[in-house]
């Protein structure tokens, strides 16, 4: 029988497949996140997360090793304090875990990309992202505090700072800031559209940051709304953001793409802890295929807009697609 129309000839075999492909996941993609804690020796698995570890900073050279061996380009770096304060001044006390990690990082792979997460929450006693006057996060005066956060960092050697606090005015102040003290070329991955999502759960045991009271609903975004994140979009670029992210990533790749199609900034993804979890759980009971489930979900992100995933499948994407 003749049909002109044959979609499956594009299918036909493994040659032909790789040859129409539309969109390629990379090792070069990925950001891989590390907890840093404080002690010595330690590697500690996090419960939550199965295969994601708490680290002292004397075990991150080795780690930074075997990060770059696989391709991977990036690391961002969260951490647990020493201590906690009223207004999180651990967050950019040059002897916190996250400051020595990046230098200790920087230091064993020079090439390796250093992403600092830039927030108060796992620093504050409250666990909010800001300084609190009452029960209300003060959007201004925590961006001075944000500030200092991003300048540590910057010092200790990051290559890029990520604001994800969802102070308004933060990339601005974060960018003065840095230009001030001479890191004009230390960029900013602003966290721009991140929503108040239940998908955080696992990361805040991990990193110790679930507020005290209420939740971050005053500044983190309302997981119905779209429009509002071409408006945070668009305020970030103008404030000097060169990377806008997304997050989480699953639920919102929508958002992804509407962000895609409004900026010419590259895109990134944050593919969170309860994403990576609900894998992680499904899997250990052998009810999916881990390695087809998140090459698949990793592709799904990409061809949705991200140019950059950050995720805590890295390693083990990164071995499978290394083959
Ligand atoms: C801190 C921060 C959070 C995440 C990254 N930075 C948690 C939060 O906002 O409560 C979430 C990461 C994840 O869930 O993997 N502001
Ligand atoms: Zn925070």
């Amino acid at each position: 029988m003749s049909m002109i129309q044959r979609p499956r000839r594009l299918r036909i075999s493994s040659g032909m497949r790789d040859l129409v492909r539309e969109t390629e996941l990379s090792v070069r993609d990925f950001v891989y996140p590390i907890f840093v804690v404080p002690g010595e020796k330690l590697k500690e698995e996090i419960p939550s997360m199965p295969g994601c570890f708490h680290y002292s900073v004397d075990q991150v050279a080795a780690l930074a090793y075997e990060i770059a061996a696989r391709g991977i380009r990036a690391v961002e770096v969260f951490g647990l304090p020493a201590y906690k304060d009223e207004d999180g001044s651990s967050a950019w006390d040059m002897e916190s875990p996250v400051q020595r990690a990046i230098a200790a990082i920087k230091d064993a792979v020079p090439n390796l990309l250093v992403v600092g997460d830039v927030c108060l929450c796992q620093y504050t006693t409250h666990g909010h992202c800001g300084h609190l006057t009452g029960h209300y996060v003060d959007n201004d005066r925590t961006l001075a505090l944000l500030q200092k956060v991003a300048v540590s960092q910057a010092k200790a050697g990051a290559d890029i700072v990520a604001p994800s606090d969802m102070m308004d005015g933060r990339i601005a102040a974060i960018r003065e800031a840095l230009d001030e003290n001479k890191f004009e070329n230390t960029s900013i991955m602003s966290y721009a559209v991140k929503y108040a999502s239940g998908y955080y759960g696992p990361f805040r045991d991990a990193a110790d940051s679930t507020p005290a009271f209420g939740d971050r609903r005053q500044y983190q975004m309302d997981p119905s709304n779209v429009r509002e994140a071409l408006k945070e979009t668009a305020l970030d670029v103008e404030e000097g953001a060169d990377i806008i992210m997304v997050k989480p990533a699953l639920a919102y790749l929508d958002v992804v793409r509407r962000v895609y199609e409004v900026t010419d900034r590259p895109i990134a993804v944050y593919n969170v802890s309860g994403e990576y979890a609900m894998v992680k759980a499904a899997a250990a009971n052998g009810w999916i295929d881990e390695q087809r489930i998140v090459l698949e979900t990793l592709t799904g992100m990409k061809r949705a807009g991200a140019k950059i995933i950050i995720t805590y499948h890295a390693l083990d994407a990164a071995d499978w697609m290394n083959g």
